[in-house]
């Protein structure tokens, strides 16, 4: 079967862009992580983050420029690039939200997808993007653990008041994204697509169910925040 490059293209152009995204939170974060005073090590890390997400970036776009894109990947508007959480409210608040949604959950939901990704590539470029991505990506998400419990020890209170009330619509929302095939879905990847770093929405909702209940969970349970009781009480 021939690859669908439609597809294959739109993927690697989407991730361009996501990737550039994710180096623009990253900035804004590691800004917040200093007014705050955060400790030096997470401030650094936000740096190194920085730096990768401009990497991955990078190396989504040369892939998809590779294989005949043509378009401008980064073609947003500047809103888009903006942490989205809370905006107005105290940093610290717009800092826990941002902090549990893009990283504690989004980056420790990611890894397993990317790492899902790596197995089937074939092509050299996008194993070796993937390779990297799926790497970095668990460490991000350690990270973000690591600004989390360090909220914790400034005010334990306060973000268990914050996490009652923001972690359902989270977990909604990656489940939404990642845990749902929508009906009449009629699959694009196959493994053509695949040699190329795809997976089709099987796998992603496979993995995003493994990654919940080994992953992001427990993570929350260690912290006492109520990610269990949110999961198991929320609307389907
Ligand atoms: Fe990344």
């Amino acid at each position: 079967m021939a690859v669908n490059m439609e597809v294959v293209l739109a993927e690697w152009k989407a991730r361009t862009l996501a990737e550039y995204r994710s180096a623009s939170i990253a900035a804004e974060f590691q800004m917040w992580l200093i007014r705050l005073g955060f400790s030096v090590d997470v401030i650094q890390k936000a740096h190194e983050i920085v730096g990768h997400e401009l990497a991955h970036s990078d190396l989504c776009w040369e892939i998809y420029a590779s294989l005949g894109g043509e378009e401008d990947p980064l073609d947003c508007t500047e809103g888009s690039l903006a942490i989205p959480n809370a905006f107005g409210e105290p940093t610290f608040d717009r800092l826990v939200l941002a902090c549990m949604d893009h990283y504690c959950v989004a980056e420790t939901l990611a890894g397993p997808l990317f790492e899902a990704m790596t197995e089937k590539v074939t092509k050299a470029g996008p194993k070796k993007a993937l390779d990297r991505l799926a790497a970095d990506t668990k460490a991000h998400a350690a990270f973000g653990w690591a600004v989390l419990d360090e909220a914790i020890e400034q005010d334990d209170a306060y973000v268990l008041e914050i996490a009652k009330t923001a972690i359902p619509g989270f977990l909604s929302r990656v489940e939404e994204a990642w845990g749902v095939i929508p009906d009449g879905w009629k699959e694009p990847v196959g493994p053509e697509e695949g040699k190329y770093g795809l997976i089709p929405r099987a796998v992603y909702k496979r993995c995003f169910y493994q990654s919940i209940a080994a992953g992001v969970l427990p993570e929350l349970d260690a912290r006492n925040l109520p990610g269990r009781s949110a999961w198991s009480n929320r609307k389907r």
